[in-house]
């Protein structure tokens, strides 16, 4: 009997959520009923599944989301609850699955894929590269840090004050490559469970900064932040409460380097150096063109500040885009379209481009351009930035 490949329907899901129960046992129906019900993007069309008779045998979703790149928005589509029955693995159902996600999510102009998983070769087979996340754990807590600013410590409130996070969250995650673009239903909920242990840092009726930690044995992960940047002492004081000397106070702290850049000054404090702790994304190019037209807003930027005129085929590795600057602005087209003999090109990998574009890569080390004038476009197209995931942001 053949597979069938198709789309869920709606009167399938609770067969689903027991498909994905049974693959995933140590987790529970419950984590994947929550996912679905709990995303304000959930959508039918983004699960792809292969049937026989009757039975789910295999599936994939797509989680339709936007990712932060710097001032631009990208959309994203995070793979999840890839899963095959024990009895049907080893037969390319997952991978056709995979294929499939990847034509509908090109289909629907989708910039970049992004995954968590274990199985790192599973997915390379099909396109996605591991793209690195810096995290850095400090040891010789406890500690107060300097600089902490006046301010009342609280509990978040999330009705009373989720605007005011929100906001600063947007200010905060603008600045790095990588963070989740969030609405206010996906605040709501997907977040709101996830941020009960949120900390807000208030001076005059105003809040100024959150922090989001969670506690591992002797260990403070901190989870997430933001602060408005006149008050990264805000940001301090908050620290100095989660780290506060106590008898059962953590004795080392892990934070994104997102964190560690904010709060340079302050870590200095801290006896001994950081050590680096990688955590790894796994990332794709989707379709090159859209990405190249949703990074527009800060692409322009970047040549402008550049003086960057001319055209360039940028080849990500997983296909191509041309961009055109001229006195008009950016024109972002297909590589195709581009006149192949003359225009310069700058070529990647698939992975030095992902690693690139999340600011992992130096830009005047890697690629091949044709000529100098592409090198210079490349340089200010891609500069080094700090990849940022927020783990609440998890599927
Ligand atoms: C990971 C998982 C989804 C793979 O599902 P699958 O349907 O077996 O995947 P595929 O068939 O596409 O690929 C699996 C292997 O079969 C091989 N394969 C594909 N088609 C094949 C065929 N016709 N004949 C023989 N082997 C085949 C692939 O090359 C791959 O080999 P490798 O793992 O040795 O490199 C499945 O094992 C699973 O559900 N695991 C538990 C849940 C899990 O870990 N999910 C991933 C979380 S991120």
């Amino acid at each position: 009997m053949e597979y069938e490949f198709r789309q869920l329907r709606e009167e399938e899901l609770p067969a689903w959520f027991d498909h994905l129960a049974t693959v995933f046992a140590h987790v529970g129906r419950e984590y994947f009923m929550n996912h679905w019900y709990q995303d304000p993007w959930a959508n039918l069309a983004g699960i792809e599944v292969a049937v026989r008779q009757g039975e789910i045998a295999a599936t994939v979703r797509t989680f339709q989301r936007a990712v932060h790149m710097g001032c631009a928005q990208v959309r994203m589509g995070g793979i999840g609850e890839v899963s095959t029955k024990e009895a049907h693995r080893r037969k390319g159902l997952s991978g056709r699955l995979l294929e499939s996600a990847l034509h509908n999510m090109w289909a629907d102009k989708v910039g970049v894929s992004v995954l968590f998983t274990g199985n790192v070769a599973h997915y390379q087979r099909h396109g996605w590269e591991i793209v690195k996340a810096e995290r850095w754990r400090y040891s010789g807590l406890p500690v107060t840090l300097p600089g902490a600013m006046d301010v009342q410590v609280r509990p978040i409130n999330y009705a009373y004050d989720i605007e005011s996070v929100a906001a600063i969250y947007d200010r905060t995650s603008a600045a790095f490559a990588g963070p989740l673009a969030r609405s206010m239903p996906y605040w709501w909920n997907w977040l709101r469970a996830k941020h009960a242990k949120t900390l807000v840092a208030e001076k005059d009726g105003q809040i100024l900064a959150y922090l989001l930690t969670n506690r591992r044995e002797d260990q403070l992960q901190i989870e997430e932040f933001g602060v408005k940047p006149e008050a990264v002492g805000a940001l301090i004081a908050l620290m100095n409460a989660v780290l506060e000397p106590a008898a059962d106070a953590p004795k080392s702290m892990l934070m994104p380097a997102a964190l560690r850049q904010t709060l340079a000054d302050a870590l200095q404090a801290l006896p001994t150096p950081p050590e680096r702790n990688e955590q790894k994304i796994m990332c794709r190019v989707v379709n090159p063109v859209a990405l190249a037209q949703q990074m527009r807003p800060v692409w322009v930027k970047r040549l402008q500040a550049a003086g960057w005129r001319g055209a360039l085929v940028l080849d990500t590795g997983m296909g191509s885009c041309c961009l055109r600057m001229d006195d008009a602005g950016l024109n972002i087209g297909a590589a195709e379209q581009a006149d192949a003999v003359d225009v310069p090109k700058a070529t990647f990998s698939h992975e030095e481009f992902i690693n690139l574009l999340y600011g992992n890569g130096d830009a005047a080390e890697i690629g091949r351009c044709t000529t100098p004038a592409a090198r210079t476009a490349v340089q200010a197209l891609f500069p080094a930035v700090i990849h940022t995931w927020w783990p609440a942001d998890g599927f």
